[in-house]
């Protein structure tokens, strides 16, 4: 037992902690308020402490778990919304009302609950670490997966199919040390990535359905991208989308509110949505992990582990996950209020000097891996970040240390949104470096084109910011009528491409298929017209084709209409031609 020297905030100086290590969990003061502790000078403790610290005082007692920050992890995980330290809320709520009284320790599964348990292997079974033992129908949507924790090899000794809680045990495996016995659930230790046996290079794009994403600035499967932005330039309903259309298997959302009221949006919103390709909840495969503004620091620090801690054990399983956390800068910045009250020195704009350390070590955890498991079964966990910098400027610490780490960078433009382009994405500052990565694939399932295409768009839209300058000076009138053309197909690609609405019911998700189509149908649109002024066409005469709405109209035609595009394409080389051929 330790006894309390120092209280500034959040953080707790404790002495005579005997045996104390790093990342222990310890319990603080009369309430018994979790802590961990997060630095250790010669028997003196500094501990973070996850719960309000009010009234805490020197002399208060200290005692070690002895256990690190962990999270358990078993059936019961999907549908769930926790705070930064896997307390469930809805629990807490239930049974203390709004205020989560101090020193409460909830757990974070669901100890009654019974699940039918199928074993996969018999007893005598030698077993590795991530080999599957049976599973378990966690909702309708996931297929649980029971797995042999790493660290664990041995000679399966009982194991029986039957009707479980978490808490019983369901057989043993024989060890080197012994018979060790296990139940539905294990723990990991937050800040320790989960093991694997191997990462795989980036090769398959995540989906997402947006097509300034998927066609422009692609993420890989188990890749990392950034979504920077100011305030209101649509940060939340960007990874909302992502959450909801991106083919995914399981969803990690971390919130770490930016307006006092903005979390409670969140965990008014999820439970209601319905995930689209199942009609089902989309809480049948999603963890929500929400750090409301009245909730302390360290909470909101130790979240985005907690979250990227569930996001791995998902992927061990094999599946496809996805991780966002809105906003990584309110991380940080519990971070920088940390480290103010441990007297560290500051590094750039108060936040710590291992700020960049701490980001990159965040997205390192993202990848594609080949699970622990004796069929190398791949998984994937793709880490997508928000950042609000404030005022929107991009060179302030916490951007610059994403940016240095994340390999997707998604440029979000105050000045498109408040001209309504949404999404907001800019297209000239934002880049994919897994373009390279992703072609191969791009080739074989969707055209072999495609790369071609969409090198193609972003070169119009590259020409129609260097003519805007020009425009600017001599008006539109002065251009060329070659160069008009080029600013017709720009324009298109803007508003009939680009612009999507997250809130229109076909609109909100395009297939890679229909964005093949779209795209290909502009362009061809872009070639007829130079090919058209060539023999005399103007833009104007171009423009007025009712062709054009058909084209503009594209991206409300429902995916079963696909076919439709064929007609439209042939209309538009007829009705160009015929332009042409009569002037
Ligand atoms: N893809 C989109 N489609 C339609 N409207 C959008 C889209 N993205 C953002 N918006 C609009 O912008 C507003 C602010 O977006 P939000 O994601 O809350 O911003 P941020 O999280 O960056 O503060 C939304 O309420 C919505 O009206
Ligand atoms: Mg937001």
């Amino acid at each position: 037992m330790g006894v309390i020297a120092r209280v500034s905030g959040p953080v707790v100086i404790a002495e005579g902690l005997e045996g104390a290590k790093m990342y222990d969990v310890v319990r603080v003061g009369q309430l018994g308020l979790v802590g961990e502790i997060i630095r250790l000078v010669e028997g003196t403790a500094t501990v973070q402490v996850y719960e309000d610290t009010t009234g805490v005082r020197p002399g208060d007692p200290v005692e070690n778990t002895g256990q690190a920050l962990s999270v358990e992890l078993g059936p019961g995980l999907l549908t769930s919304i926790y705070d930064g330290v896997q307390r469930p809320l809805d629990v807490l709520k239930k049974s203390l009302g709004d205020f989560i009284t101090r020193g409460f320790v909830a757990p974070p599964l669901d100890e009654k609950k019974v699940w039918e348990f199928t074993a996969t292997v018999k007893p005598g079974t030698a077993v590795t670490p991530g080999a599957v033992l049976g599973t378990v129908q966690e909702t309708p949507l996931i297929l649980h997966k029971i797995m042999v924790p790493p660290g664990v090899t041995g000679t399966v000794e009982r194991l029986a199919s039957g009707r479980y809680t978490i808490r019983d045990p369901i057989g043993s495996i024989k060890t080197a040390a012994g018979s060790r016995p296990f139940t539905l659930t294990q723990r990991w230790v937050v800040r320790i990535p989960r093991p694997v046996t191997q990462k795989l290079a980036p090769g398959i794009p995540l989906l997402t359905g947006q097509r300034v994403i998927d066609t422009f600035f692609p993420v890989a499967k188990g890749g990392t991208a950034c979504i920077p932005g100011p305030f209101g330039s649509g940060k939340t309903v960007t990874q909302q989308q992502l959450a909801k259309w991106a083919d995914s298997d399981v969803v990690v959302y971390v919130g770490c509110g930016e307006r006092g009221n903005e979390m409670t949006e969140v965990l008014a919103t999820f439970p209601n949505l319905t995930d689209p390709k199942s009609g089902r909840p989309l809480m049948e495969r999603t963890i929500l992990i929400a750090n409301t503004s009245n909730m302390p620091v360290a909470a909101r620090e130790a979240s985005v582990y907690t979250g990227i801690t569930i996001a791995e054990y998902y992927r061990d399983m094999g599946y496809d996950v996805a991780l966002m956390a809105d906003s990584t800068s309110r991380w940080a910045e519990a971070m920088r209020e940390i480290s103010g009250r441990l007297e560290e020195m500051p590094g750039e704009e108060g936040y710590p000097a291992y700020l960049g350390r701490r980001v990159a070590e965040f997205y390192e955890r993202a990848g594609r891996v080949v699970t622990l498991s004796p069929e190398g079964r791949p998984g994937s966990v793709t880490v997508v970040g928000a950042v609000s910098p404030p005022g929107g400027d991009f060179s302030e610490p916490v951007s610059q240390n994403t940016l240095r780490v994340a390999r997707v960078f998604w440029a979000l433009d105050a000045s498109l949104a408040s001209r309504r382009h949404f999404p907001s994405i800019n297209w000239l500052q934002s880049y994919s470096l897994y373009v390279g990565d992703i072609e191969p694939w791009y080739r074989e399932q969707i055209a072999k084109d495609w790369v071609g295409l969409r090198q193609k768009a972003l070169e119009v839209l590259q020409k129609e910011s260097e003519l805007q300058e020009i425009v600017q000076l001599v008006g539109v009138d002065a251009l060329p009528e070659r160069e008009k053309g080029v600013l017709d197909v720009a324009r298109m690609l803007r508003e009939d491409y680009l612009q999507q609405s997250a809130y229109d019911d076909v609109d909100t998700y395009t297939s890679i298929a229909k964005q093949y189509r779209m795209l290909r149908a502009i362009l061809a649109f872009g070639d007829r017209e130079q090919e058209a002024i060539g023999k005399g066409t103007t833009v104007a005469d171009l423009q007025k084709l009712p062709v054009r709405s058909k084209l503009s109209r594209m991206k409300w035609v429902p995916e079963k209409d696909l076919p439709q595009f064929d007609a439209i394409e042939t209309e538009m080389n007829q009705s160009v031609a015929a332009l042409a051929g009569g002037a």
